[in-house]
């Protein structure tokens, strides 16, 4: 087996933890974490001949995609050209996450239930205005890929006003800001449910909640995530069956009929509301940092359904249900997600990896000499898993803090809604 990661960051770190009894592991590009499994390779997630060279000069059997820009791009695509097997969706598949609209107008002609919603194109800011002043509490949203800047949580038409002026006037997020929707704000609980499919059938993975404000409380900006836990409780089998149901089954039936076999992981993001499951989002990979714990739960079980997503024959896989519980506490650099400083040493790394079932997954880290230094936002995720959802998050806690670098932030209250 030879295996080929594209990305770098903690879900791709969790993908190579996965995957690292392949006899062959390279990951592109990887990051200090990946090496340990495999053999890190100095191509951009962008450069998608360069990749699809590689695969084949390599003899690459599969590639495993981690962030959603290479698949929008269509580096499935120019893989299924070149021969070589990969797991993620085609471009137009991948449209689900990376076009708003398109996803939107999906659910509207397939009733998946989803928030009330208009789009607007760039030339439209004044009708943009009126809708959400209309709606008052409203969010809105930048069409393209955005990552994670492009929602807005408006509380009145002051803030909807100023988001509209900042992406379709300003131009603040560039192209991805020129088309605009503009949704209901729903009530709820959030969870992410994950599918590995191969077009056809589906398996179902743990489901997950993630964090996504900075502090605690679910205070400040949005992030991509600061902490994460599966199973959520939310997700009882009863609505877990529902949302196959009423989201999953018909997603997938949808995109087959209007000739955009999806195949991969396919991430709902849901709103728990009073009238059952809306979609909030969809994503076309999976999410980071539920990677890291959706991943480590199911271990190696999962290598099998990557194949069989990008070959066919999902329907014959039987996953293990689940019988533990996974944590993971993001350590952030200060400042994040706005600017923050770089370049830290990072001290305390192998004495968290030998708390017992902890794993260390790293994201925005660099070797600098013999050093590891911060090199990004989040710069890495401690996972832990255990027989229960309070005993896997305090192991985490445990490693997290032996962990350090200057400005180190993170959440304290990873899980605080299932506790
Ligand atoms: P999105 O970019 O669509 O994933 O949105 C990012 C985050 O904004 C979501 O995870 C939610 O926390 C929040 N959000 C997005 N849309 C809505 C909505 N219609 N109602 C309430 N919250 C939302
Ligand atoms: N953690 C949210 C995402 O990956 O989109």
């Amino acid at each position: 087996m030879r295996i080929l990661i594209i990305g770098s960051g903690g879900r791709e770190h969790a993908l190579a933890w996965i995957l690292r009894n392949a006899d062959h592991l390279f990951i592109a590009p990887g990051n200090p974490g990946t090496q340990e499994y495999g053999k890190n390779i100095p191509l951009k997630v962008t450069d998608t001949k360069g990749i699809v060279s590689f695969a084949r000069d390599e003899n690459i059997d599969l590639v495993v995609v981690g962030p959603e820009v290479p698949l929008a791009d269509g580096i499935a695509d120019a893989l299924d050209e070149g021969g070589v097997a990969c797991f993620g969706p085609s471009a137009v598949a991948a449209e689900i996450e990376s076009s708003k609209a398109f996803a939107k107008s999906f659910m509207q002609r397939n009733g998946i239930p989803t928030a009330g919603w208009k789009y607007y194109d760039a030339d439209q800011f004044q009708d943009a205005k009126a809708y959400a002043r209309e709606l008052g509490k409203c969010v809105v949203k930048a069409s393209g890929l955005a990552a994670g800047k492009g929602a807005i949580m408006c509380e009145n038409s002051a803030d909807s006003e100023k988001a509209l002026h900042e992406f379709m006037v300003q131009g603040s997020l560039g192209v991805a800001g020129n088309e605009i929707v503009i949704e209901e704000w729903m009530e709820g609980e959030e969870a992410s449910v994950f599918i590995l499919t191969d077009g056809d059938d589906y398996v179902l993975l743990h489901p997950a909640q993630d964090h996504k404000r900075i502090f605690d409380n679910d205070k400040g900006p949005n992030t991509g995530g600061m902490g994460a836990y599966a199973p959520a409780p939310i997700m009882t089998p009863e609505l877990l069956s529902t949302t196959c149901r009423r989201i999953i089954e018909p997603v997938l039936e949808g995109m087959a009929r209007e000739g955009r076999l999806y195949k991969g992981c396919l991430y709902a993001g849901l709103m728990i509301t009073d009238q059952g499951p809306k979609v909030v989002e969809f994503n076309c990979r999976f999410g980071d940092p539920e990677a890291q714990v959706v991943l480590p739960l199911m271990g190696e079980d999962l290598v099998e359904a990557f194949f069989c997503s990008a070959n066919g024959g999902i329907g014959n896989l039987r996953l293990p249900s689940p019988s533990k519980s996974a944590a993971c506490v993001v350590l952030a650099s200060d400042g994040y997600p706005g600017s923050y400083e770089k370049g830290f040493t990072i001290t305390g790394l192998k004495a968290a990896s030998e708390v017992p079932k902890c794993l260390v997954f790293h994201a925005g880290t660099k070797l600098e000499g013999e050093e590891i230094v911060t090199a990004g936002g989040r710069v890495l995720g401690v996972t832990a898993i255990s027989s229960t959802l309070p005993k896997a998050i305090e192991s985490a806690y445990l490693a997290a803090g032996l962990i350090d670098f200057k400005g180190k932030h993170l959440r304290r209250d990873i899980g605080y809604r299932a506790l």
